[in-house]
């Protein structure tokens, strides 16, 4: 079997077969099948799509493609959530802690961040002496001591995703239903839990801009999961603005230990509550109305938040930054962004906001650069909120100086301002489960 070969059927529309689907993977993570030939399959697979079979192999060619997590030693059911990426995005530091205190195992892989997107393991790795790269042992003792476990993808696990994610990403293939499908659900059912919420961002700071084509991916990834044995469901969540009023890696750490102390902003703290009461759900801790009473519960009592400082104290990290966040600091250098004129913020380009703050140093410019851990900023308004003329909307945070002329340029382009108030949107706007889509 030629690549040559797979590559034309895909480009002129054709249906691969399981046999060559699994060759592609297996030659392409040995090393056999070059980047360029890949690069080429993606971008075939980006205009021609794939069936649900070929998606349903690929995802499976994927997973099997390494190790797998074995985690029968943890008691319980076993619940790992999964985000598509998106700006402000620290509801894994936030979720994990609220389930773990209602008494579910959470056992998570997470990734860093891709484009203007951010990761939890470059927020986490903001934290002093933290581990974010445990053996399969010390992951599993860390899940049973403190409920709750957040790491990078170990050694060899989906090494087909490794490679296939870092070449989309400078391939303008990411997004791609089949392949997002198959890349997340690979890394979900390579690392054993029983439940899975999928939180599908959906808006101008998302990889899917519309909720139809969110819906779209939600219900490919449902079916796979469901397919392969676990239960599986997706919210629908808003990027159309970035999520909470922090972003950068130190900061959303900090904004994550407001949500879980009571005081934090709203957008984020709904989000939060309704996914973990979506995963509660799913690990069969009562109906969706008494999840939601157990999330808020285990915010309430404190419980979510010690969840957090054991996580962190087991995995090697300081805890006392988890308990008086203020010990994180401000980046040296500082810029206000003020509003060119009076009326309301109609829209923010969130991925502009995002690319900002990767400007600023948060996030990487390419796969080598390092992170600036308190780089970032703070929005102090938001879509819907009204402005005077010379009003401050932001407040960015840089350790290099003369990064924040151009990103305080790009963040003032990124945001909308005109004299009609604008509808107020959603933040959640539909379920997918195994039944089909819930329109919320
Ligand atoms: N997140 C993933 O894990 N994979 C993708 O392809 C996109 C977002």
């Amino acid at each position: 079997m030629r690549m040559y070969d797979l590559i034309m059927k895909k480009r002129n529309g054709g249906v691969l077969s399981e046999e060559e689907i699994r060759t592609l993977i297996d030659r392409y993570t040995k090393g056999e099948i070059p980047d360029y030939q890949m690069s080429a399959f993606c971008m075939a697979v980006y205009f021609q799509g794939m069936t649900d079979e070929e998606t349903a192999v690929l995802t499976d060619a994927m997973a099997c493609s390494g190790d797998r997590m074995d985690l029968s030693e943890i008691p319980g059911v076993k619940a790992d959530k999964h985000s598509t990426g998106g700006v402000g995005d620290k509801t894994t530091l936030i979720v994990a802690p609220i389930v773990a205190a209602c008494g579910c195992h959470v056992a998570k892989m997470s990734g860093r961040g891709l484009g203007h997107t951010g990761g939890t393991i470059d927020k986490m790795e903001s934290i002093p002496g933290i581990q974010t790269s445990l053996t399969r042992e010390a992951f599993i003792r860390v899940v049973k001591e403190a409920g709750l476990a957040v790491t990078g993808q170990s050694g060899n696990m989906t090494p087909a995703d490794k490679k296939l994610y870092a070449l989309r990403d400078v391939t303008a293939t990411v997004e791609s239903i089949p392949l997002i499908a198959s890349s997340v659900m690979s890394k979900k059912l390579a690392a054993g839990s029983d439940c899975i919420l999928l939180d599908v961002k959906t808006g101008s700071g998302a990889f899917m801009k519309t909720v139809e084509e969110s819906a779209a991916l939600a219900e490919k990834m449902v079916a796979i999961g469901t397919h392969n044995g676990r239960r599986t469901a997706a919210l629908i969540t808003n990027m159309d603005v970035p999520l909470g009023n922090q972003i950068g890696n130190s900061l959303e750490v900090e904004e994550a230990v407001q949500v879980l102390s009571q005081k934090g902003p709203q957008d984020l703290t709904e989000v939060c509550l309704a996914l973990a009461a979506e995963m509660l759900f799913l690990a069969g801790k009562g109906g969706r109305e008494e999840c939601l009473v157990l999330a808020r519960n285990a915010i309430t009592s404190g419980e979510a938040l010690e969840r957090l400082a054991a996580m962190v104290r087991c995995q090697g990290g300081d805890e006392t930054y988890i308990r008086h966040p203020e010990k994180f600091g401000r980046a040296p250098f500082f810029m206000e962004v003020r509003a060119a004129s009076a009326g309301y913020i109609t829209g923010m380009n969130t991925e502009g906001i995002g690319i900002s703050a990767m400007m600023l140093g948060a996030g990487r410019e390419t796969k080598e650069s390092p992170i600036d851990y308190q780089a970032g900023m703070i929005l102090k308004k938001k879509t819907g909120d009204r402005v005077a003329a010379g009003e401050v909307i932001g407040e960015l945070f840089t350790s290099q100086e003369e990064r924040l002329e151009k990103a305080g340029r790009h963040f003032l382009e990124s945001v909308t301002i005109a004299s009609a108030m604008p509808e107020k949107e959603k933040l959640i706007y539909a379920r997918v489960t195994e039944a089909g889509i819930e329109y919320l």
